[in-house]
């Protein structure tokens, strides 16, 4: 296997929380062992993996046992960059220890809010100070390089809980931080219950994203990425790839992978999954046939929420260039020598510019 990213899906978590769609399932402890034997298959099956990153992401990875978790690294450490995504309430010395002689070089931990109404509305199963613990062990197991994510816009969250969160986060002084804003995805237990909340709140979103961006960059930290932001040197290599536009290869239910012009989604079905590799038979999956406009497209939307300039060597014919130069005078857009950025201000409203720009 010659691709670069490699994304492996763990989905078990002890609790659905409320506003999360990934591809996930709460129980089937007794399935763990054969689903670490199924991505061991999968990875056999496109043969010895030498990916530069690998993401171990969820669902909650780190709710695997020590030792299966040990095997399925196992398999994966040689990655110049190797994370896995532990949920706070989960990590133990030993875990922090195993991951650590396993070869992780990098942990996201899932921090969310540091204030206990908001992380109960979030239905999480850690408390403020289970986040501290938790970067306290990893830290002390000699952990290098750790990120935390956050969340802004959930429902009730005033200004003060904000720069309380801001604070909290500066206080462990992460090497990355990931602040997303809440999505309420249609359909979701959480847009049920909080949508009206959530309507209400709407207009302050774009203040509490300024104050976030302007207190980190305050800190040292550089906004890289539209949600992301780190310390000088410690992108997240795995994510680069995905917002530069690399070929990947996931695995696991659910995983996707873009290999050139191919986009293979696997199915959502675990027992489906668990069944096809026992057999030898690779994970059931959709296929789509992407076209090198489609895949342009992609690039130029993910290269876009970056700070760095976008070459346009090959995208030039997708853009727009009556409305770039509308976008570039309004102070929103900058272009140069064959490639594009979004200013800062073109940054908070990414969204609609990006739209604009695309032919
Ligand atoms: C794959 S998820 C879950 C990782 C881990 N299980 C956890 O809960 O901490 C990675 C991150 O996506 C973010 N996320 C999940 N659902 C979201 C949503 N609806 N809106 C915005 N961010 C979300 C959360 O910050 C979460 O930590
Ligand atoms: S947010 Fe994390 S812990 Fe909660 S359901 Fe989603 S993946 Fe699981």
């Amino acid at each position: 296997m010659s691709v670069r990213h490699l994304y492996v899906h763990v989905p078990f978590c002890a609790h659905r929380c409320g506003y999360c769609d990934f591809v996930t399932v709460t129980g089937h402890d007794e399935v763990h062992a054969a689903y670490v034997d199924a991505l061991l298959a999968e990875l056999e099956l496109h043969g010895p993996p030498a990916p530069e990153t690998v993401y171990v992401g969820g669902g909650t990875p780190s709710l695997l046992a020590d030792d299966l978790l040990a095997r399925l690294l196992g398999k994966l450490s040689g990655a110049a960059e190797l994370t896995v995504e532990c949920n706070p309430e989960t990590v133990t010395p030993e875990k922090a220890r195993m991951l650590r002689r396993s070869g992780v070089t990098r942990i996201s931990l899932g921090a969310q809010s540091f204030r206990p109404h908001l992380l109960e509305t979030l239905e999480r199963r850690a408390r403020p100070g289970t986040v501290a613990r938790a970067v306290e062990i990893l830290r002390a197991e000699g952990h290098p390089n750790l990120n935390l994510d956050l969340m802004f816009g959930v429902p009730g969250q005033s200004r003060d809980d904000l720069q309380a969160d801001i604070e909290a986060v500066l206080a462990h002084a992460p090497e990355h931080i990931s602040w997303y804003e809440l999505e309420a995805k249609p359909g979701t237990r959480f847009a049920v219950h909080h949508g009206a909340e959530l309507a209400r709140q709407a207009e302050a979103l774009e203040d509490h994203y300024e104050t976030v961006v302007a207190a980190l960059r305050g800190a040292g930290y550089r906004w890289y990425e539209t949600a992301n932001f780190c310390r000088p040197g410690h992108e997240s290599r795995h994510n680069l790839g995905y917002w530069l536009g690399h070929d990947y290869l996931g695995v696991g239910v659910g995983a996707v992978s873009t290999l050139g012009l191919v986009r293979r989604r696997n199915r959502p079905r675990l027992r489906s999954y668990l069944d096809a590799l026992a057999a030898g038979a690779p994970a059931p999956a959709d296929v789509e046939q992407l076209t090198a406009s489609e895949r342009g497209l992609e690039r130029l939307m993910l290269g876009l929420r970056l700070d760095r300039p976008l070459h346009l060597n090959g995208l030039a014919a997708l853009v727009d260039d009556a409305a770039c130069d509308r976008l570039a005078a309004a102070g929103l857009v900058r272009r140069e020598g064959g490639t594009m950025a979004l200013t800062d201000r073109g940054r908070f409203l990414a969204n609609d510019v990006v739209a604009s720009v695309l032919r």
